[in-house]
């Protein structure tokens, strides 16, 4: 037999190794970023409620809050993530809105979501080339959930813990409704909406004067 030929039986063995390496390898390979992904929990941002304070047609600022404004100066930053946690999504467009220091929104209007007039602690923006974002604001007051809203009429009176509003979008994208709350607000356990989603309640630091929170939005891919 040539010694430089190959058995058929070895070829076959051969083959089936290789076969069977190659699928690992692919396995891994497709394997890999689901796997990394679940070890670091890696979920798409759980949604909240809309809420009665919506309103359409926001001026696109990343400036929240003038110098002028009471309360805590506030600087939020962070990531819009693809479903993978790790592909960043630029141009994703942001909506933030928010109550002021006292706990009042800019509309005393509530489900009036195309209420014309001053915008206050409002804004719109887009995630920039590495799907990063930055709002300047101040922290949000707490405020009781007014009577009589539709549907949340049995919640009337409840004060809600601090937070402020996000909707976020991109045309592959599912486009996400949340609230970010903040760490350590007692009112947190038992809110109907924040006590179940304890990931989007950040931790903020202090830095001087200023308080600094980092939050990076997961979207659930639309296929
Ligand atoms: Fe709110």
């Amino acid at each position: 037999m040539d010694k430089h030929r190959i058995p058929a039986a070895d070829l076959g063995i051969s083959r089936r190794l290789f076969l069977h390496g190659s699928a690992v390898m692919l396995g891994g390979g497709l394997l890999a970023r689901p796997l990394l992904a679940a070890t670091r929990g890696c979920q798409a941002t759980a949604g909240d409620i809309l809420g009665p304070y919506y309103r359409f047609g926001v001026p696109f600022q990343t400036r929240l809050a003038g110098p002028e404004e009471p309360g805590e100066r506030l600087i939020l930053t962070g990531t819009v993530y693809s479903s993978d946690c790790r592909s960043p999504v630029p141009g994703a467009l942001i909506e933030v809105w928010q109550a002021n220091s006292a706990g009042l929104y800019d509309t005393q209007k509530p489900g009036n979501f195309t209420d014309s007039g001053t915008f206050h602690l409002r804004g719109m923006l887009y995630t920039d080339e590495q799907g990063q974002y930055r709002i300047e604001t101040v922290m949000p007051g707490r405020y009781p959930i007014p009577p009589n809203l539709p549907g949340l009429e049995k919640y009337a009176g409840m004060t809600r813990p601090a937070h402020i509003h996000f909707r976020v979008m991109e045309s592959l994208h599912v486009p996400l409704t949340m609230q970010l709350y903040f760490k350590g607000d007692p009112f947190i356990a038992k809110d109907p909406w924040a006590g179940d989603k304890p990931a989007n309640a950040i931790a903020l630091e202090q830095d001087g004067k200023l308080r600094r929170g980092v939050f990076d939005f997961v979207l659930a891919r639309g296929f």
